[in-house]
């Protein structure tokens, strides 16, 4: 078994996380969110989305938090782009990288960006021209590789099929997300597998739900394949809202503990982490979604 001896988290609990919520969260909150993950550690955020402000309102404040964030060198700043229109006004933000984001399902590709999987490639093909012209990295998530919300198990095929597209389109690396956190340490390899055929281990990265408690021994499976990129959300923030039932990322407390307590360095301050969750959780009047938040913060108060 060889283990990556450093891993790269992202943390898209600013974007995954709050696309999620019903109540309003202020610019301002998801500004000091950004500034709290930053002074963390955390190496790579992924910020808000130019999606229609019709289907996810919560992110109409994207040109707002990204002119807010107090950039520290260093640090990737990533941005969702579905189409064009995304894509411009995201430009104008300055953001180091953009996210395409496509599925292994007909039928949540068509419930979450209203169109086919063959139509979202040709929309991505000029955004991902257009953003690497510009200098701006692409990455490309691929949502239900596992399983899907209204089609069920999702075959290694599917996944090995859009990460073909991707690869073709010029996308540079990709997400292979468990949208709805249903699978288990083995279909996750599957999936893993089947995308690198068609790019390398060191430009995939896992994106694991923890709606039924996986996500962390799926990241250990895909330690375990030499995966040494990880999404996940701090406080364990939020969900797809076109993925009923799905609840958040694995948190990122969650994860750094386990990184560490394997030995493997992610350059994140645990204690300023579990500060920032604290703050985010404290936002929206909940406790985090993190065992290793709520033992640090028990210890603490005792
Ligand atoms: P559509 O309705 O087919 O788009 O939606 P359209 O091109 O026909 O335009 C319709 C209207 O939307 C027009 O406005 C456009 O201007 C506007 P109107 O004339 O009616 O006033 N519009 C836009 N506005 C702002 N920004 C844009 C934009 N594009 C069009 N970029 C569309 C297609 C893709 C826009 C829509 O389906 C959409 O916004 N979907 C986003 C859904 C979403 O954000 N889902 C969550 C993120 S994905 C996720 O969470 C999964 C992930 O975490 C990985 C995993 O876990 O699986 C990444
Ligand atoms: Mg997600």
């Amino acid at each position: 078994m060889s283990l990556p001896s450093r891993v790269q988290l992202i943390d898209v609990g600013p974007r995954d996380g709050l696309q999620n919520e019903k109540q309003p969260v202020p610019a301002a909150v998801k500004i000091e969110l950004v500034n709290r993950l930053q002074a963390a550690g955390l190496c790579e955020i992924e910020v808000t989305s130019f999606v229609s402000p019709k289907w996810v309102p919560q992110m109409a404040d994207n040109a707002e938090v990204m002119a807010g964030i107090q950039r520290q060198s260093g640090v990737r700043y990533s941005v969702l782009t579905p189409n064009l229109q995304g894509f411009e006004a995201a430009l104008k933000t300055r953001p180091d990288e953009i996210v395409v984001f496509g599925a292994a399902s007909e039928a949540f590709s068509q419930k979450n960006i209203n169109c086919s999987i063959a139509e979202s490639i040709e929309r991505f093909a000029p955004v991902v021209q257009a953003a690497l012209a510009a200098g701006i990295a692409v990455r490309g998530a691929m949502s239900c590789t596992v399983g899907c919300p209204y089609e069920g198990d999702v075959q290694p095929e599917r996944v090995a099929y859009l990460a073909g597209l991707m690869k073709q389109i010029g996308v540079q690396r990709v997400d292979v997300a468990d949208t709805i956190g249903v699978g288990t340490p083995l279909k996750v390899q599957k999936a893993i597998e089947a995308t690198l055929q068609h790019f390398d281990v060191d430009h995939v990265c896992g994106h694991f739900h923890d709606t039924y408690g996986q996500a962390l021994s799926n990241t250990l499976a895909a330690l375990q394949m030499g995966v040494w990129n990880f999404q996940s959300s701090v406080a364990g923030l939020g969900g797809c809202p076109y993925a009923k039932g799905a609840t958040g990322n694995v948190s990122t407390e969650d994860v750094v503990y386990m990184l560490h307590g394997m030995g493997i360095a992610t350059g994140i301050d645990l204690d300023k982490l579990v500060d920032a969750g604290a703050f985010i959780s404290g936002c929206l009047g909940r406790q985090p979604h993190s065992n290793v938040a709520k033992a640090i913060l028990s210890k603490r108060s005792g």
